[in-house]
């Protein structure tokens, strides 16, 4: 069957630009090899309004909102051709100690609410209901921290676009038309050395992040180094500043020493994000890198693509015409028992 019909214009899009919550669950699966997982999975997706539906209505004021994602390996295997014209699995960067790593993940579900009890019983219920398809890659419970801020102490997500500027800055339109309405998603896991970070002066940190700590407010151009971390996610192209959505959350496990910031972006086209990474990573100019990861380690790192919910609403019936037969003997022959999105490596190695 061909997908491109349930790209139309008025394709209802997932909830990619719902409102900061307090407590966020961010689930990364991995589907297991066999057809008969893919059909489930499929089935999954199209049941999966009704799934949300459920959990949420028992609690209609806590504000539960669910996103799904889908990465680049997973989308080929699920629905074929056509595919979402930027969808390709997470590129590396190795920028001496600085690495963005890229690791396994077919599935994302980015589960909100005011209160993690609706959370934690969205993401009981969605492994219930895909029970063996698939496993679990990583896992994240997020909280609100104080004033909206990281772990490091400043308040993130003061420069998210608002209202309609944050709906266009994360939903396709008219440049891929099949599949307006969908979003592209990065996320990764980032750990912090807290000690080490919290070693340094405050205007120290202050103009690594670009920001004044306490009071939030952006530091003077005059002051603020063009290594900070405000001044390399800037993109302007033709004059206008490109734009992604934000919703960072703070975990960790004070016993055990884990303090973290699991970042996530929305963008409507992914080579924003990436520009980003790479400024960071790599620095712009190549050497002028984002301090931040000094003290911050990525973990994880995926790029999935989150479809309208139109198009999961009518996925049920979408296999692909042509099973792709080469990729789903190859991923059932990995002994890892993933579709092995993580093993890929992008073409941003750098040493
Ligand atoms: C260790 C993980 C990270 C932490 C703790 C962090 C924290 C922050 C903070 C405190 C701000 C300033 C307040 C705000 O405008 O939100 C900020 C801004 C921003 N961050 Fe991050 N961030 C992290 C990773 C990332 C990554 C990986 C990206 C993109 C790939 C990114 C993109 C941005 C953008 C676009 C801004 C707004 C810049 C502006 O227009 O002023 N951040 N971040």
């Amino acid at each position: 069957m061909s997908l491109s019909t349930t790209g139309s214009p008025g394709a209802v899009p997932q909830p990619v630009a719902a409102p900061l919550t307090a407590a966020a669950i961010f689930l990364v699966l991995e589907i297991n090899p066999g057809p008969e997982h893919l059909d489930a999975v499929r089935s999954f997706c199209a049941d999966f309004s009704a799934l949300l539906r459920a959990v949420d209505f028992r609690e209609p004021d806590a504000g539960l909102t669910c996103a799904l994602g889908i990465g680049a390996n997973a989308w080929d295997q699920l629905f074929g051709s056509p595919r979402p014209a930027e969808l390709h699995p997470f590129r590396e960067i190795r920028a001496g100690a600085r690495q963005a790593v890229s690791t396994p993940g077919d599935l994302l579900f980015h589960i909100r609410a005011q209160r993690m009890d609706l959370c934690f019983e969205l993401a009981t219920q969605i492994m219930d209901r895909l029970g063996r398809a698939a496993s679990p890659a990583d896992e994240v419970h997020g909280f609100r921290y104080f004033d909206n801020r990281d772990l490091l102490g400043f308040v993130d997500g003061t420069e998210n676009p608002r209202g309609d500027e944050a709906v266009n800055a994360v939903l396709i339109g008219d440049e891929d038309p099949a599949f307006a309405g969908g979003s592209y998603v990065i996320v990764q896991k980032y750990v912090h050395d807290l000690q080490a970070w919290n070693a340094l002066p405050t205007e120290t940190q202050e103009r690594i992040i670009g920001r004044k700590k306490l009071s939030d407010v952006e530091l003077d151009d005059a002051d603020k180094p063009t290594s900070a971390h405000n001044a390399l996610n800037v993109i302007v192209e033709n004059g206008e500043e490109k734009q992604i959505l934000r919703d960072n959350m703070p975990f960790g496990r004070a016993g055990q020493g884990e303090f973290g910031t699991y970042f996530i972006g929305y963008s409507r086209s992914p080579r924003i994000i990436e520009e980003m990474l790479e400024n960071m990573f790599v620095g712009r100019p190549p050497g002028n890198y984002d301090r931040l990861l000094d003290f911050s380690q990525a973990l994880t790192g995926n790029l999935f693509f989150v479809p309208s919910a139109t198009f999961l609403d009518a996925a049920g019936a979408a296999a692909p015409e042509a099973a792709p037969a080469e990729s789903i003997q190859s991923s059932a022959a990995k002994n890892d028992g993933s579709l092995g999105i993580g093993s890929l490596k992008g073409d941003f190695l750098r040493e």
